[in-house]
């Protein structure tokens, strides 16, 4: 649609920037930290990066935030370590992780930086996953513990909370993470999780007046390749199963039908006990935080055994699903260097959609380009990202101008970090962190032009 004005970002709108604990944090063991999968999973890979010291955030923290604040980030999302705060899980608190998050929260807030806390960001404690993990509902116990404690030492300060980040991508694609799982054990614990989040929403809500607490998925728009009504049924299908499921849980706790009937039909529904109807009906989140990265685009399933294809490098991990959909080759997008397509007009797309379908106020807690950059003569020139950003935001303001409420901008990453699977060389930030994938090097931080040029923008924006 073309207008002939834009709506101006709001004064207050959290320009911000996001990092997970496991990989920027470091400090792997440090002061009483217990192991979490991460880091169960780096040790088996660790021919691909030294993922122990990451960016070291954990012992460089105040210069980073430094850095945030003169890049003019108005917020900053990171997760909190569950193993780093309770090492087992469950029950003994390590005080000394506590001290660490206080003082991050501290000094951002120092900064007038506003933190949002997401509570868990892939790195189940390693305890907990020996003893079963999210198969067994003892973990909805420990998040919901977890979770108690992250409130009441932090909820004095964090405002906004985020639950569960990329659920969806942990149950769909959780053997990339890490996971070993059935696809009927990833149903039954993504069920074991909707409970965990909802408790833990219901417990933000009962403990904190102020607090603000949303889902994290990751949620795109899967295009059809064709107008054929096949073609449009799949990419239904594979919306709902991808991503309407879990903001339905989230929203309305309830599966979505289609979803039901995929999952009775498939015999992977999960068990359902006594009460769980009620937990999950006895929450409602006050946002929706959204990951997005790239579109999908899906044909009809042939269902002759040739659907599944696994094409290496695509972001959205491309298999296919026998009866549900086929992927399909979007020949009106351009790829980033690790074969990523980039997608603005998809991001407006998938926003409207977002708040069409629930009515809350968005926070885009991901967005961003990887890609191997260099250091050059001490710079970093990622003009790339520059426009990959730019093109998004611009998407984003005609969202906005469409009508959507959105009130949080958290691009992927605020500094280099580890990957989840393709090493250091693999970079998102704004900031440079000068390590190899094995030579720690000073682990020096320096500033990308896409951090000069995205201070300007906050600045001319807010
Ligand atoms: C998101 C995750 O899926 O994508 C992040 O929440 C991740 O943890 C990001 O780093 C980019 O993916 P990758 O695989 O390039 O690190």
């Amino acid at each position: 649609m073309f207008y002939k004005q834009l709506k101006k970002f709001p004064k207050n709108f959290l320009w911000g920037a996001s990092t997970s604990a496991f990989q920027v944090e470091g400090g792997w063991d440090a002061d009483g930290k217990g192991p979490s999968v991460q880091d169960a999973l780096g040790a088996r890979h660790d021919d691909i990066t030294d993922f122990k010291v990451a960016s070291d955030h954990y012992h460089r923290y105040q210069e980073d935030v430094r850095l945030f604040a003169e890049m003019g980030l108005k917020s900053y999302r990171f997760s909190v370590a569950w193993s780093r705060v309770i090492p087992d899980g469950q029950g003994g608190v390590n005080e000394k992780g506590i001290e660490f998050y206080n003082n991050l929260i501290d000094e951002l807030l120092r900064y007038n930086i506003e933190p949002i806390l997401t509570l868990y960001h892939f790195d189940l404690p390693q305890a907990l996953e020996e003893r079963g993990g999210w198969n067994n509902r003892e973990t909805i116990d420990a998040f919901v513990e977890y979770s108690r404690l992250v409130f009441e030492r932090f909820g004095d300060r964090v405002k906004y909370f985020l639950t569960i980040n990329e659920q969806n991508v942990m149950v769909l694609h959780g053997n990339a993470l890490g996971a070993q799982s059935t696809k009927k054990e990833s149903y039954q614990q993504a069920h074991h999780m909707f409970l965990a989040q909802a408790l833990s929403m219901k417990l933000c809500h009962e403990l904190l007046d102020d607090a603000k607490i949303g889902p994290a998925p990751n949620i795109i728009s899967v295009y059809p390749e064709t107008c054929s009504p096949e073609d449009v049924i799949a990419a239904d299908n594979w919306m709902a199963i991808r991503c309407w499921l879990y903001l339905d849980m989230a929203y309305h706790g309830e599966y979505n039908s289609l979803v039901w009937a995929y999952l009775c039909d498939r015999g992977l529904e999960p068990e359902f006990q006594e009460g769980d109807a009620e937990i999950l009906k006895g929450a409602k989140p006050d946002f929706i935080s959204i990951n997005y990265y790239a579109t999908m685009t899906v044909s009809a399933s042939r269902n002759d055994g040739t659907d599944v294809t696994h094409r290496e490098g695509d972001q959205q991990i491309m298999y296919g699903e026998e009866g549900v959909y086929r992927a399909a080759v979007n020949p009106h997008l351009g790829k980033t260097q690790y074969s990523w397509l980039i997608d603005p007009v998809g991001f407006r797309t998938t926003l409207r959609a977002v708040w069409d379908k629930y009515r809350l106020p968005i926070m885009i807690s991901e967005n961003g380009l990887g890609q191997g950059d260099e250091l050059v003569d001490g710079q970093v020139d990622d003009q790339y990202r520059i426009d990959y950003l730019t093109m998004h935001i611009e998407q984003m303001q005609l969202a906005l101008t469409d009508g959507v409420e959105i009130f949080a901008y958290c691009p992927w990453a605020a500094m280099d970090l580890v990957s989840t699977h393709q090493g250091y060389g693999k970079r998102y930030g704004f900031i440079y962190i000068d390590r190899d994938e094995f030579d720690l090097k000073e682990l020096k931080r320096i500033p990308k032009k896409s951090y000069f040029w995205y201070k300007e923008f906050i600045n001319s924006n807010s």
